[in-house]
């Protein structure tokens, strides 16, 4: 890592609130975890940021859902993750809740300041939104003309009036960023991906909602209280209202981000919309935006409806955490797709913990606990052993730019070749031969290689596996922290003598699984997914696959349709007024002009879906929306084949 760069922070994305903690967020928080825990042993001034993500119409959906304010219900699912994280021993130097009154002012004056500079603008907006992603989309993006391209899901049209940022403006500025910085986006990979799709062209972006409400509000000076902010707005934001940004500025100066790591499916988010955020506000780019890649199960995506959604909690309980730390970070190339079997687990526990680091510590307090009563000295070490010092320094001296490009798997595997040749040294030299032919001398500057070879390991281990480390250091008499850092990697220091302490084995085999396997079902079910969706490995995704009780949580009717109107200015949208056997008509708006004209449609019948939450479209309620379907040769409603009364129930 650069020594210019002293100031070192750290984030993880903001998880929702609308599911409970799962194996990816663990991922993300493991990985920054690592890095954070690294950068303070290197001596660096270290901000490590985590927490959770409180707006928008997802949360306020799962929230009504369970009967429960927004606010009530993201205080519960926020203080688990912090509790996890707590458990988990993550060392976050700060838990942002987007909820938080500093996150909100810091985002309300970010506003103040894009418009002010003449970013954002308001204007009519009509598209195609994903409440799970929380994302418009064009037309031409969606699936079969109406599914997320991300997530597979059912997409609503939306027109309202929006403040948009000026997107566009910033697609030449970000191709440059992207050309002359080649690592700001990791993997290198992903960097190409995202140069195409500015390459395509950037839209402006709808920044503000006026159809729910659960949102930071816009600034006083707009006065405009109808609207509440794009939820990625506020969210991004999060990343510079940690510091102060728009309040006490307390901590600006660890700005920019050493690193943002996130998941692949919020690249588009923080590789382009961030960045030009962030141009719009002055402010400097972060250094790299890292994108891990997705853990399935046992080959299978993980799914609640599937039962297989991995709680990490129960992986820890069952195998430990550090173990399960190691894990996530030697078993899959930073970037790619991982699997999670237990059988892949517990052979990284029995094979590179056990064999060959925990083995060749027991194997070293055996030896000199027999030939020195547990004494080690490294005095003759370089005369007999100099060549193994040599190459194992060359392991390590190659470590530390592979943690901060992200290469933790590579970082690991360079590791282990130290251990390698501590194994292979005892294996070759035979010390016990050795000191039957009288060498003792030599036996025990073998003993003194292993405990300095074990000593560097443990120490570019420790930021993976920070207490097992420890105690492995303690074994060897020292201490893990800067000293031992500067000493004994970036100095050329040896252990002074010392007395082994025997300790008890760190990694004792593991014969059998120790988690119930869950939700082993292989048949593919159908589901109107999108194509290369990434998305479905999520805890919160139900795979499209619902129970009988979820499809009667919608409430179908038959309704008639008593007057049908046009609407001002938009091209797709009518106004109807449908009769659902209730007290008065209700007033349905529906994207259905360019298939039908008004005409054709009073006095017909259709199908509704009554108990949808109103929505506003182009400033008229919706109470309801009409089921059609749609395909190359255009849109049909869905009607009863023959009359039924008004409000009869379809199901
Ligand atoms: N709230 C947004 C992030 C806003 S950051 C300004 C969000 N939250 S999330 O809770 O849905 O996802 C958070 C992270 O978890 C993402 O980085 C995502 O990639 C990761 N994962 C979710 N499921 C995952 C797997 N199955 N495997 C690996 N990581 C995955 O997005």
């Amino acid at each position: 890592m650069s020594e210019k760069c002293k100031k070192v922070y750290i984030t993880t994305p903001i998880y929702y609130v609308n599911d409970i903690p799962h194996i990816g967020h663990a991922y993300t928080t493991i990985i920054a975890d690592t890095l954070a825990v690294y950068s303070r042993m290197a001596g660096l001034d270290t901000f490590f940021l985590t927490g959770t993500d409180e707006h928008g119409q997802k949360i306020e959906e799962a929230a009504r859902k369970r009967d429960k304010l927004p606010k009530e219900y993201a205080d519960e699912i926020s203080a688990r993750f912090r509790k996890l994280w707590d458990e988990f021993d993550i060392s976050y130097d700060k838990f942002i809740r987007t909820t938080d009154e500093e996150h909100k002012r810091g985002v309300r004056k970010a506003f103040e300041k894009m418009y002010e500079k003449g970013d954002i603008y308001k204007d009519t907006y009509s598209g195609h939104y994903c409440i799970s992603c929380e994302t418009f989309f064009t037309e031409t993006q969606l699936v079969d003309g109406e599914f997320c391209p991300e997530c597979g899901k059912q997409t609503n049209i939306v027109e309202e009036e929006s403040y948009f940022f000026r997107l566009s403006k910033y697609q030449d500025r970000l191709l440059r960023w992207y050309e002359e910085n080649e690592k700001c986006i990791l993997p290198k990979t992903r960097r190409n991906e995202v140069i195409r799709f500015v390459e395509s062209g950037l839209e402006d972006l709808s920044i503000t909602r006026t159809s729910f409400d659960w949102g930071v509000k816009l600034p006083k000076s707009l006065n405009d209280p109808a609207h509440v902010m794009y939820v990625w707005l506020d969210a991004l934001m999060n990343y510079l209202t940690a510091l102060g940004y728009g309040g006490d500025e307390k901590r600006m100066d660890y700005w920019p981000a050493r690193v943002h790591l996130i998941g692949k499916d919020i690249l588009r988010f923080h590789a382009i919309y961030w960045p030009a955020f962030l141009m719009s506000l002055d402010m400097p780019l972060p250094k790299h935006i890292a994108a891990h890649g997705w853990w399935t199960r046992n080959g299978e995506k993980m799914s609640k409806s599937k039962g297989n959604v991995i709680d990490p909690k129960e992986v820890v309980d069952a195998y430990g955490l550090e173990n399960f730390r190691y894990f996530m970070l030697r078993e899959v190339p930073f970037g790619g797709d991982g699997d999670f079997s237990q059988k892949a687990l517990m052979d990284r526990i029995n094979s590179d913990l056990g064999n060959d680091l925990g083995n060749l510590l027991n194997r070293l307090i055996g030896m000199s606990a027999k030939y020195s009563e547990g004494e080690i000295d490294s005095q003759n070490l370089r005369e007999y052993y100099s060549k193994e010092l040599e190459a194992v320094n060359d392991s390590i001296g190659r470590l530390e730019p592979l943690l901060f490009d992200m290469q933790l798997h590579r970082y690991l595997e360079e590791l282990w070749r130290p251990l390698s040749i501590a194994n292979k040294a005892i294996d070759s030299y035979q010390p016990w031969v050795m000191m039957k032919e009288g060498k003792t001398e030599e036996a025990l500057a073998l003993n003194a290689l292993i405990a300095n070879i074990l000593a560097k390991v443990a120490i570019m281990l420790h930021p993976v596996m920070p207490r097992t480390t420890e105690k492995i250091a303690s074994a060897l008499s020292f201490v893990i922290d800067n000293e031992s850092y500067r000493k004994y990697i970036k100095g050329d220091e040896l252990l002074p003598k010392f007395t082994i302490e025997r300790i008890p084995p760190l990694f004792p085999r593991i014969e059998e699984v120790r988690m119930e396997e869950k939700g082993a079902v292989k048949e593919e079910k159908k589901s109107p997914k999108g194509k290369g969706s990434d998305k479905g490995a999520s805890a919160e995704e139900s795979d499209g696959v619902i129970s009988i009780e979820q499809f009667f949580q919608t409430t179908l009717k038959v309704g008639t349709v008593v007057e049908a109107h046009e609407v001002p200015k938009s091209k797709k949208l009518l106004r109807l007024m449908v009769d659902l056997g209730e007290d008065s008509p209700r007033q349905i708006v529906a994207g259905i002009k360019e298939w039908y004209s008004p005409a054709d449609l009073v006095d017909t019948q259709v199908c509704v879906v009554a108990n949808l939450k109103p929505a506003k479209l182009m400033g008229m309620l919706s109470e309801g929306m009409i089921l059609a379907a749609k395909d190359d040769s255009g849109l049909s409603l869905v009607r009863p084949e023959k009359p039924k009364k008004a409000g009869t129930v379809i199901g």
